[in-house]
């Protein structure tokens, strides 16, 4: 029987019970499947942080290295710890150390669900970049405290970085609709999104059967609200793409259903499945998380571990539950009863 190793980061406030969710749907999944998931669960957080002074141990990434794929539920807890401590501390690096470079973000509204629009029809991937950009942590400060002190961030590009993000994008749009939207702001960044401009006309020029659009975040945030269902693959810079995925949350019902995966296109390192949302400190001690995120993030990682029809048979639950209306409309449901309802639909 195959059998897959599997790394699990609750982290955070909701990150333990959204994680655990996950878990028991694919341990039926795995069942069912007649396959095995082994877990090994690190305690890596902002807990683990207050007690030992690094959110994970040193060797921490050497450690994960050796994972078929890692399950992670949230990280931060601001009121104890700095976010610019734990998420440099942990997300970031196993994104950037593992070059999970495309995290792909679905957008669309599960049967049962009511999202704030009224354009029902609609289904969005997002592709974000997720290791460089503005997020490549350079920069500096001058000057601290005094009337002239500057700050800078330096968000850095580089054509390999670009290119295969973009590259990522337009054989999705292949496998989908077959249209790409690139999202940049080159009217007002003339360096980094200008260069993006140019690779995207240049790989569009390769993939003749693609539809290309260029937008500007401003304008592509104002579409995603006015007429998502215009829209097929949307790739994004890793700061653009975070924000306009919390927006594609919102537009299919909340935080509580959007999934996020962080692949490693090339298999040189795992993969890491995690829902978009945080840590949801404001929640966290209610029991009224959705998993439904997570579990989605747990189906895209049965996928991507070559378990097709596991993956369609968790989803497909997914939907039955929410078809019920369990789970479908935010803080109706506690986080059990909609695993509880998963399971049963699972079978
Ligand atoms: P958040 O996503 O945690 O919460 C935003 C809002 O959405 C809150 O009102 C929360 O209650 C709600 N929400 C989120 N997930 C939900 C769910 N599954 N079910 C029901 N409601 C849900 O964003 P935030 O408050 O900006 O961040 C809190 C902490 O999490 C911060 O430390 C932040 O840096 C961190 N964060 C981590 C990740 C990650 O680990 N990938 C992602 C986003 C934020
Ligand atoms: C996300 C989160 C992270 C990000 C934060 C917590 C660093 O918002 O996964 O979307 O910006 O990538
Ligand atoms: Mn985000």
């Amino acid at each position: 029987m195959t059998s897959y190793q599997i790394a699990l980061i609750p982290g955070d406030g909701i990150g333990g019970p959204v994680v655990d969710a996950t878990w028991e749907v694919l341990g039926a999944a795995a069942r069912q499947g007649g396959f095995t998931l082994e877990g090994t669960r690190f305690p890596w957080s902002c807990a683990f942080y207050r007690e030992t002074g690094a959110m994970m141990p040193a060797d921490g990434i050497a450690t994960l290295r050796r994972f078929d794929a890692i399950l992670l539920g949230a990280v931060g807890w601001p009121a104890e710890v700095p976010d610019s401590v734990s998420l440099h501390g942990l997300l970031l690096p196993i994104r950037k150390n593992f070059v999970q470079y495309a995290n792909i973000r679905p957008h669309r509204l599960l049967p049962g669900v009511e999202g704030p629009l009224r354009a029902t029809e609609f289904d969005i991937l997002c592709i974000r970049e997720n290791t460089e950009g503005e997020y490549s942590g350079a920069g500096g400060r001058v000057h601290g405290g005094t009337a002239d002190e500057v700050a800078v961030e330096t968000s850095i590009f580089t054509r390999k970085g670009v290119e295969r993000i973009l590259r990522f994008g337009f054989e999705q749009a292949r496998r989908r609709r077959g249209k790409l939207a690139s999202v940049t702001k080159s009217n007002a960044q003339k360096h980094s999104m200008v260069f993006w401009d140019e690779v995207t006309e240049q790989l569009a020029a390769e993939y003749g059967d693609v539809e290309v659009t260029r937008y500007h975040i401003d304008a592509m945030a104002a579409r995603m609200v006015m007429a998502p269902e215009s829209l097929d693959v949307v790739v994004a810079s890793n700061l653009f793409g975070d924000i306009l995925t919390d927006l594609g949350a919102a537009i299919q019902g909340g935080l509580g259903f959007a999934a996020s995966a962080n692949i490693n296109p090339d298999r040189s390192a795992p993969s890491m499945f995690e829902p978009v949302h945080g840590s949801a400190p404001d929640i966290a001690h209610l029991g009224i998380a959705n998993p439904i995120a997570a579990i989605w993030s747990g189906a895209m990682m049965l996928d991507h571990l070559g378990e097709a029809e596991a993956a369609a048979a968790v989803l497909r639950a997914v939907e039955r539950t929410t078809a019920q209306g369990i789970g479908a409309v935010p803080g109706r449901h506690k986080t059990d009863e909609i695993t509880r309802a998963v399971l049963q639909a699972m079978g």
